[in-house]
């Protein structure tokens, strides 16, 4: 399967933030990476539901929501309907996982599992099978333009390896600090999904940015 590119909004200018979406849906990119924090489970606040709605009805990619709130079971219908395809809850904020998992399928969305830097790929064994992607934290969550962090490359290579295994077929997202520099290798420890936000919105030209990502080839 050739990799997806999912650049993060949360990087966009949100005063121009349709200038953002247009160019997005013009580029290679594949989905849109939408960062919701709650200032509980993560130290910073980001947006929610009035703008991800508004974002639906422009963007032509789907829309790939990664919660970092506490219990995000308590609004995976308003996700729903906000628009999100793929809804990504981190392993550290559910307490009963498997149910959430469920529950954000039997809602008709992608259901992904985020883990934060510090947490083992082991601990999700019991959920691979379950689960639709497996989102690795590449910095500590809550901030985009943070420093890439070198152990993910082991974490990607190990979840990989339990995925031939065990025979199950999610997806591996990676985020934070992800570039044109690291990429490559990136995609080659495991990953199939690249998020990037400050790489491609800094760059002087963020959709050629996001071409040159999408244009890597691993062989
Ligand atoms: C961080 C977010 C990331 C962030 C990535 O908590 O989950 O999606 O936007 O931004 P960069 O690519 O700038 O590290
Ligand atoms: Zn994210």
């Amino acid at each position: 399967m050739k990799h997806l590119i999912a650049p993060s909004v949360l990087s966009a200018d949100f005063a121009h933030l349709y200038d953002d979406v247009k160019m997005i849906n013009e580029s290679s990119a594949d989905w849109f990476h939408v960062d919701v924090m709650d200032g509980s489970f993560v130290p910073n606040i980001s947006f929610g539901f009035p703008v991800i709605s508004s974002l639906q009805h422009y963007a032509r990619k789907p829309l790939d929501v990664h919660l970092m709130i506490v219990q995000p079971e308590r609004y995976l219908e308003e996700f729903k309907r906000a628009g999100a395809k793929i809804l990504t809850v981190h392993y550290e904020a559910c307490t009963h996982l498997h149910r959430t998992v469920n529950a954000i399928q039997e809602l008709g969305m992608k259901a992904g599992v985020a883990i934060n830097p510090h947490t083992p790929v082991h601990v999700l064994e019991d959920i691979l099978a379950e689960t639709d992607l497996v989102l690795v934290m590449s910095v500590n969550p809550g901030f985009g333009g943070q420093k890439f962090i070198e152990n993910t490359y082991r974490k990607l290579r190990a979840l990989k390896e339990m995925r031939k295994a065990t025979g199950t077929d999610f997806l591996i997202e990676v985020d934070g600090g992800v570039n044109s520099h690291n990429a490559l290798a990136l995609l080659k420890a495991g990953a199939d999904v690249l998020v990037a936000g400050n790489s491609i919105f800094s760059a002087e030209d963020p959709a050629e940015e996001i071409a040159e990502l999408k244009k890597i080839r691993i062989d």
